[in-house]
């Protein structure tokens, strides 16, 4: 056990610290290191305590689905980040827990909690994605999304907790290794592999990449006038799977090279292997355009996202040295 085990979260004033839930994930740690580069006093929490953070970072292991440990976890919090991810297995089991501890521990330190959202409660969409599109009740995971959603918003009228919700589409980035573009693709481009794809790799797709979410949470959390909205963070304008792999072995120097496993063999799979079961209703993400519009960020904060070439040579540099 840790000397910050042992111990819990340093003494503090009320209200100075940048509470980051889910620390040890590619944007918990981004986040923490935009913190930290402000000169924000920064606590990281996830269940291993184990985090690659920042210098300066204090992380400590904790359970934000427990009761009796997300007050203490998030004491002295002036905003909490929500950047918990959960395995798919145990997506209805978890998230309602994290979600009560959330709410709980930063109501009672009276901070503000931004949540780190997907894009999952819109369900299907024809069009492109606007914050605006009703709440889902398809299927198990996307509707879980969507109560999720009317429990964050609904904590704002009864007074409890000011949230906001900050959603990115499927992103990419250094440290990002399960995802679309992860460890299936950049170090397969360095080293003259086919990357490993699936569904309809000819649609176009928003991709986002993790620094511009990591900033987005921030300016959302500094900003009293965000909250109580859902907000669409910046990213480059979409491309297809395909175009976007290119660039990647274009990047890396290689010939590009692709395994594409279909939308029919996924269904096909998901019969008998659970994962791919969770995966095949989250077919209509790569199914059609997955376009994200994010007019509503921009008008409000400005533009601010990073050109997806600048973006995957950085992602590419990072597999470089740490693979
Ligand atoms: N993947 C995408 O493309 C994508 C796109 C848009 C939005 N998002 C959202 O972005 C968020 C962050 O994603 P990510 O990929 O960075 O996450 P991730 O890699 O799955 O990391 C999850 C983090 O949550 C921690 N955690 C899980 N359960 C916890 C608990 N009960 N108490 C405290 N910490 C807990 C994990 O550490 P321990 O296991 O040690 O606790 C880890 O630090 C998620 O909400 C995800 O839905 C993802």
């Amino acid at each position: 056990m840790s000397e910050a085990e042992r111990s819990g979260p340093r003494p503090v004033e009320a209200g100075s610290v940048h509470v980051v839930i889910g620390c040890s994930g590619p944007v918990g740690i981004e986040l923490m290191h935009q913190l930290t580069a402000q000169g924000k006093k920064v606590r990281g929490v996830c269940r291993s305590g184990k985090s690659e953070a920042p210098e300066g970072a204090e992380i400590i292991a904790g359970d934000i689905a427990v009761s009796e440990e997300s007050a203490p976890l998030c004491r002295g919090a002036g905003v909490v980040y929500s950047c918990v991810g959960v395995d798919y297995s145990e997506w209805m089991e978890q998230w309602p827990w994290i979600v009560n501890g959330l709410i709980d521990g930063a109501g009672t330190s009276g901070a503000k909690l931004i949540f780190a959202d997907n894009l999952y409660s819109y369900g299907p969409q024809d069009g492109p994605l606007t914050e605006d599109i009703p709440l889902t009740r398809f299927g198990r995971k996307p509707a879980l999304r969507s109560r999720i959603t009317e429990e964050l918003l609904g904590v704002n009228i009864s007074g409890r907790v000011r949230t906001a919700l900050v959603r990115a589409s499927d992103f990419y980035g250094p440290r990002t290794r399960n995802a679309m573009l992860g460890e299936r693709v950049f170090p397969m481009a360095l080293a003259g592999k086919p990357a490993q794809l699936l569904g309809n790799i000819d649609q176009p797709h928003t991709y986002t990449y993790v620094p511009d979410f990591a900033r987005a949470l921030i300016r959302v959390g500094e900003d009293d006038s965000a909250l109580n909205q859902i907000w669409h963070v910046p990213s480059a304008p979409a491309r297809t799977t395909r175009q976007v792999v290119e660039t990647i072995y274009k990047l890396a120097g290689q010939r590009p090279r692709m395994r594409v496993m279909p939308n029919w063999l996924l269904t096909a799979m998901g019969s008998f292997n659970p994962l791919f079961g969770e995966l095949r209703e989250m077919s209509f993400v790569w199914d059609r355009p997955y376009i994200v519009n994010h007019d509503k960020f921009v008008q409000h904060f400005g533009d601010d996202w990073t050109p997806l070439d600048e973006g995957l040579e950085a992602t590419l540099n990072w597999y470089r040295e740490n693979s």
